[in-house]
């Protein structure tokens, strides 16, 4: 383990340099936000949400290891202003219909959306046709609310190790498909962990709802990234 110095926004921080930017600033008290990445599984850098500048270029701070001397900038006003419109090109693409959603107030879209203060998108609403699968025991999918961020993908195994999510079709169809065969046998524990995995409410585990009732979930007690900068 090697330890190395670097600055976000001028802070000095300290992290081994094995750490991705995200973990190290974390680790350092500074919230970089973030909506594909999740701990524990390997980064993909594809929503973009956690773009960061050092000198001339940007990079995904989820993906980018922290180097001696990196001076990183984070909560410029150009890159807020992306993040914002990261957010709202989202929640225009797709149906997100946040007051009947089981995952509103853990929906971390919906947190981001909150913290950077979003009410209408500044893009014209796309009102994709999009299905709502039932079929499985456990889970359900609604496609109108999936970011297509592959962490269900990344992040679940069934208990023998196999991938139990993939992306099927292309293009502007491109959607998550659950397998029939690797899916059959899996536990409640399982499915509550994808739909934990799940940054919004496009994987629900059925049967299960409503436990801790809307205005007492994780967002709607302490905004996200409010945990850092108390
Ligand atoms: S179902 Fe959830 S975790 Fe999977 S790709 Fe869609 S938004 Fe991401
Ligand atoms: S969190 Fe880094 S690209 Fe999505």
């Amino acid at each position: 383990m090697a330890f190395v110095k670097f600055t976000i926004d001028g802070k000095e921080c300290i992290s081994d340099e094995e750490n991705y930017l995200v973990e190290a600033a974390r680790e350092n008290g500074v919230y970089i936000p973030t909506l594909c990445n999740y701990p524990g599984i390997r980064p993909r850098g594809s929503c973009r949400i956690c773009t960061v500048t050092i000198g001339a270029g940007t990079f995904t701070a989820c993906t980018t290891r922290v180097a001696e001397g990196l001076e990183v900038r984070c909560a410029t006003e150009e890159l807020e202003d992306f993040r914002r419109k990261m957010i709202e090109i989202l929640l225009a693409e797709g149906n997100h219909f946040c007051p009947t959603c089981e995952k509103s107030g853990n929906c971390e879209l919906q947190a981001l959306a909150y913290r950077y203060r979003v009410t209408v998108p500044s893009f014209p609403y796309m009102f994709p046709k999009r299905e709502v699968e039932a079929w499985h025991p456990k889970l359900l999918k609604d496609h109108n609310r999936c970011i297509l961020c592959k962490r269900c993908i990344r992040g679940i195994r069934n208990a023998e190790g196999k991938v139990i999510f993939a992306f099927a079709k292309r293009g502007e169809r491109i959607a998550i498909n659950i397998d029939p065969e690797t899916s059959k046998d899996i536990s409640d524990d399982l499915a509550q962990e994808a739909m934990d995995l799940c940054p919004v409410g496009a994987m629900i585990h059925k049967r299960k709802g409503f436990d801790t009732p809307i205005g007492r979930r994780r967002y709607d007690r302490e905004p996200i990234g409010s945990e850092l900068e108390a």
